[in-house]
């Protein structure tokens, strides 16, 4: 069972995840505009990623015997001036999601809810990663001169993200479990 603060706190926390997925959604549709295809690949895997991390707590909420509350998700920008203003975005937002599980910790510690307090440990490791990747990129951007930088360096990196290729499964309706069996 989990306490009707730390319901609210995980659905809230739903609909952050939520707009990730649509604010990377966006980011992907503007670079497929502009040309960049491999940007929007890589945009594209990580919307994927966020769906998961907003399924996996949908699950946990009803595992746990609480109720799902869907909010309205909020509009992301459409455009950005550059790749690096967007990896720069990228990053600012998932620090703001590493904040944001971090108070959720805090308040299953307060609530002593050790189950939420286990599961959010996954999301801990997970969003160094995050930023980590995001770093990544963002010192090639940088290398290569960012926004005034040359153009090869910017396709060589388009080349590169156009690599990334999604692990994570679309079809939920079995359960996360399932889903991630059928899709190694
Ligand atoms: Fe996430
Ligand atoms: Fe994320």
């Amino acid at each position: 069972m989990i306490g009707k603060k730390m319901e609210t706190a995980l659905n809230e926390q739903v609909n952050k995840e939520l707009y990730s997925a649509y604010l990377y959604m966006a980011m992907s549709a503007h670079c497929d505009s502009i040309g960049l295809k491999g940007f929007s690949n890589w945009f594209m895997v990580q919307y994927h990623e966020e769906m998961l991390h907003a399924m996996k707590i949908y699950e946990y909420i009803q595992r746990q015997g609480g109720r799902v509350q869907l909010k309205a998700v909020a509009e992301p920008p459409s455009e950005w001036e550059s790749p690096l203003e967007m990896f720069q975005k990228t990053l600012e937002h998932e620090q703001f999601i590493t904040r944001s599980i971090n108070d959720l910790v805090d308040l299953a510690i307060q609530e002593k809810d050790h189950a939420t307090q286990i599961f959010l440990q996954w999301y801990v490791t997970e969003q160094v990663e995050e930023e980590e990747n995001d770093n990544d990129i963002l010192a090639k951007l940088n290398l290569v001169g960012g926004d005034k930088g040359d153009r090869n360096g910017l396709f060589m990196i388009d080349k590169d993200l156009s690599a990334r290729m999604t692990t994570v499964p679309t079809d939920f309706s079995k359960g996360i479990e399932a889903a991630l069996k059928g899709n190694p």
